[in-house]
């Protein structure tokens, strides 16, 4: 379960709050699209949910831990063991090949299921890509990488950022059902960043990050 409870943020220089007393609850194993204008706040939101950054105010309790986390180590152990983030920008460790960089979070808590990542390589179609170089992939082999990296090792909690923006619409309807079918086997919660109506619909919630909050209904 995710309960934000009336957050806001405000960058320094900014003239407004990019979040202005937002609140979403998310249950264990639902999956909530956010949709909105670019720089609408949704990266912004996903950063504070994994706490790379902290609201302003409000709170945020992802299961029995509240945010921020006591420490940097304890946000380290909570993120290994209980979150799968799928950046915008993939963040994949360049000098390793594909299957070292879908293990790497698995091999530092040393459960390391090979199968399992083996059936997710092959449900997002990058199998092949097994000993390629994450420097010679194509942004859309780097976007599916990235979501097995955050998948594999069985997360309680997936932040997905735009997971299909770079992905034609085939692989795309591919993709997303990859990602919200591992989801729903796994009894994981899912909140999905996305423009795409297609994989939007695809959740239990649907909402639109518009003036700072969450609405249920587009503009
Ligand atoms: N670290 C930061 N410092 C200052 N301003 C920031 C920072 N990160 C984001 N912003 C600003 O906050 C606003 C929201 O950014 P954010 O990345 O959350 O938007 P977004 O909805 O994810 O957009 P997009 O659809 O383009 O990815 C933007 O105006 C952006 O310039
Ligand atoms: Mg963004």
């Amino acid at each position: 379960m995710i309960n934000i409870n009336a957050i806001s943020k405000r960058y320094s220089h900014a003239d407004a709050p990019v979040l202005n007393n937002l609140s979403l609850t998310v249950s264990d194993g639902n999956s909530v699209s956010i949709r909105g204008a670019s720089g609408s706040g949704k990266s912004t939101l996903l950063s504070l949910i994994a706490g790379f950054e902290s609201p302003d105010s409000g709170s945020i309790t992802i299961g029995s831990q509240t945010l921020p986390f006591s420490s940097e180590k304890n946000a380290d152990i909570f993120r290994r063991r209980e979150l799968g983030v799928i950046f915008q920008s993939y963040n994949l460790i360049e000098c390793l090949n594909v299957w070292d960089n879908i293990a790497f979070t698995c091999r530092l808590k040393g459960n390391s299921d090979d199968s399992y990542q083996l059936h997710i390589m092959a449900l997002l179609g990058i199998t092949h890509l097994k000993n390629k170089p994450a420097h010679q992939l194509s942004g859309g082999e780097q976007q599916r990488v990235a979501i097995s990296r955050a998948l594999v090792h069985k997360p309680t909690l997936v932040l997905a950022d735009e997971p299909t923006g770079n992905l034609d619409e085939d692989t795309s309807d591919t993709v997303s059902d990859a990602l919200y079918s591992l989801c729903r086997s796994l009894d994981t919660t899912l909140v999905v960043v996305t423009h795409s109506e297609d994989v939007a619909r695809m959740a239990t919630q649907q909402c639109w990050l518009r003036h700072g909050q969450l609405h249920s209904e587009p503009a």
